[in-house]
């Protein structure tokens, strides 16, 4: 069935990928008010496909915005840890209008299914405090481990987020995926990430080369594995609220090696400079997907080598059009 998609936050990272793998058999619109997804190339070769409509979604929804979708992707969001560090009270301001605004909305349509964007940041401080394992189940307390310390924002934006949109789901009856990703990684992800800066300091020459957190553990998903098991969960028929963690637990590695693939990758191998982690970073973060793999019988599909390697040949053709 042809079906009327949504994606706020469509013109950036994971939102164009999933409007691109949406696009050739559905009708996708997309929100942004492009603070930090781009008018570029890929995103004008999906114009002729995908309806987009620039705006702020710290205000009300366009009253020109069409009424009958049947999936929702809410992913609009102020994403990453610099920009919690460093603007705590944008971060929290942003997501929590957004989703309020988008929420008021979404109330008012008829049958329609909402995914709602949450992250691992969510449950962090559960780990900090010692009340969550690790691989980490979906259905663990959440905790704000230490308030005061501006990081906190983004994680607390995310469990307000979820707790906003169980409780207007319940209200209003409407279908609910809420899905916390976790290290999601690709091509056109911005460069505030660790991969691609990885990647970028590499090509910039460094040596040595400056490592946070090497001794720390991550697990890293492709970009497209993860845009199939969030098209998969809210196509599912079920009129319910899940909550489902989406990552790969397979690829679980330390930073330090992880630097290792991505200079094997590059062809470049500087010397290691090691220093301590930035506060808060937790040590280590495994998603248990067990919920993916049996609703949506999902398995990640693209290991961190290929992975990598698409990734770099996308930030080193955006380097040599930038020079
Ligand atoms: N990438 C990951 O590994 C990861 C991990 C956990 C959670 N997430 C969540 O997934 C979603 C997508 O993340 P991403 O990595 O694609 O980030 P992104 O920054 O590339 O995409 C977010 C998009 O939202 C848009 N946006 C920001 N503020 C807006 C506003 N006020 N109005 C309209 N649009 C606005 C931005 O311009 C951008 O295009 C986010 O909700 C993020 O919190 C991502």
């Amino acid at each position: 069935m042809r079906k009327k998609i949504l994606i706020t936050g469509g013109a950036g990272f994971i939102g164009m990928h999933l409007a691109r793998r949406l696009a050739d058999e559905h009708d996708v619109t997309v929100v942004d008010d492009f603070s930090r997804g781009r008018h570029d190339t890929e995103l004008d070769a999906l114009r002729s496909k995908v309806t987009v409509f620039t705006h702020d979604l710290t205000l009300p929804l366009p009253a020109d915005l069409p009424r009958d979708f049947d999936e929702v992707y809410h992913l609009a969001a102020v994403v990453g840890v610099v920009y919690s560090n460093e603007e705590p009270q944008r971060v929290l301001r942003t997501n929590l209008l957004s989703t309020i605004h988008v929420l008021d909305w979404f109330k008012e349509l008829d049958g329609a299914t909402l995914c709602f964007a949450s992250s691992s940041e969510a449950y962090a401080g559960s780990v900090t405090a010692g009340v969550a394992p690790v691989p980490t189940p979906e259905d663990v307390q959440l905790v704000v481990s230490a308030p005061t310390v501006a990081r906190s924002s983004y994680g607390f934006s995310k469990i307000a987020g979820e707790l906003l949109c169980r409780n207007y789901a319940q209200a209003y009856g409407f279908p609910l995926r809420m899905v916390r990703f976790h290290n999601v990684y690709g091509p056109r992800m911005g460069y505030e990430h660790v991969i691609p800066q990885f990647i970028e300091r590499l090509l910039g020459g460094a040596d040595p080369f400056q490592i946070h957190g090497a001794d720390q553990f991550r697990a890293f998903c492709y970009v497209e594995d993860a845009v199939e098991a969030i098209a998969a969960l809210t196509a599912l028929p079920t009129k319910e609220t899940l909550l489902v963690n989406v990552g790969n637990d397979r690829e679980e590695i330390r930073i330090d090696d992880l630097a290792r693939v991505v200079f094997d990758v590059v062809g470049r191998h500087p010397e290691l400079d090691v220093h301590p982690a930035p506060p808060l970073s937790p040590e280590r973060r495994v998603p248990d997907i067990s919920l993916l793999r049996s609703l949506a019988g999902y398995e990640p599909r693209t290991a961190l080598r290929e992975g990598v390697r698409r990734t770099y040949e996308w930030y080193a053709a955006a380097r040599e059009q930038r020079a």
